[in-house]
């Protein structure tokens, strides 16, 4: 019988792996984590596999005759079986235990070495800062092979960072700052997802990772350098504030050449006071179909005022 359940085991074991049913690893964190979900689910079929042979053969070799009205033997119990029966199922579970525990810290080791980039989760858009070049972005660039420390930071309410194929989910909390360590191991592109439920806008949470060598993203930093080359003492552009701040993951403004549908579309505002006030006030007026407390009130805080001159000047064409 229980020859039987490890064969079943087996099959129904090549069955599951052979199968693709997670997204191809992107980084040394998921392919850990992928080692410890396979080891964990190949243990959990073949004890069912085993256990549901034994008691199928049971109930067909042992069921009752239709005419046998006699009492079963009285039976005291087995020490040796539930012996094996304990020892087995606990030695699996502190095996589980323990790989969890080492795959836990490895991937939770930054190294002595991390690049580090801040992430800052609103709702609803991410926004990335590389401290060592002051750089910001709406979009996560990292490079390849490099182990990457992620500290977080969120503005408002609970989001959560998750990049599927890396496989890692670690909560954005306002007022605590969480961290989460990359190392990707292949170039390309990539989403991020918000998957904690945090408002209206929290499906269009989302934000481009792109993976690239060396050489080009420190070519990447270069270009983004706030303030290239002119002292620190630019004036902020107003596409770049649009960009760095996510606006058009809810708004459509077509020179941006965004779609967002969760707030009214930026189309053809002429007015720079009462654009103004809605970046640094967005509930004193609501435009008609769309919801009030949705859009952030904190860009009064985030942005500089030159930033929000900027910006009202990138959203009218003119300034006030
Ligand atoms: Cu942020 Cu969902």
């Amino acid at each position: 019988m229980v020859a039987i359940g490890l064969v079943v085991g087996l099959i129904a074991t090549l069955v599951a792996v052979l199968i693709d049913w997670l997204p191809a690893s992107a980084s040394v964190q998921m392919n850990r984590i992928t080692d410890l979900y396979w080891l964990a689910t190949i243990i959990c079929i073949v004890v069912f596999s085993v256990v549901m042979a034994v008691i199928l053969y049971s109930v067909w070799k042992f069921r009752v005759q239709p005419d046998d009205l006699s009492d079963g033997p009285p039976i005291h119990g087995n020490t040796t079986l539930e012996i094996v029966w304990t020892v087995i199922p606990a030695l699996l579970v502190v095996l589980i235990g323990v790989v969890s525990a080492v795959v836990l810290s490895k991937n939770s080791d930054a190294g002595t070495n991390p690049l580090n980039v801040h992430v800052y989760a609103q709702q609803f858009a991410w926004r990335f800062e590389y401290p060592d070049g002051k750089v910001l972005s709406s979009e996560l660039v990292l490079p390849v092979d490099r182990t990457v420390k992620l500290t977080m930071e969120s503005a408002d309410v609970i989001h959560s960072f998750w990049i599927p194929q890396m496989a890692q989910k670690q909560d954005v909390v306002p007022g605590i700052v969480t961290t989460l360590v990359i190392t990707p191991t292949k170039t390309g592109r990539f989403t991020l997802v918000c998957t904690e439920l945090c408002g209206l806008g929290h499906a269009t949470m989302r934000a481009p990772v792109r993976v690239l060598r060396p050489a080009e993203f420190a070519e990447w930093k270069d270009d983004h350098r706030i303030g290239a080359g002119g002292g620190g003492s630019e004036k902020p552009d107003g596409k770049a504030v649009f960009a760095a701040n996510g606006c058009g993951g809810c708004h459509a403004f077509k020179p941006a050449g965004s779609d967002g549908e969760v707030g009214p579309s930026l189309d053809g505002l002429t007015d720079p006071e009462q654009v103004r006030q809605s970046i640094v006030d967005p509930n004193a007026e609501i435009t008609a179909g769309y919801q009030g407390g949705v859009m952030p009130g904190t860009f009064a805080k985030t942005l500089s005022p030159e930033e929000i001159d900027a910006l009202v000047q990138y959203l009218t064409g003119k300034s006030s």
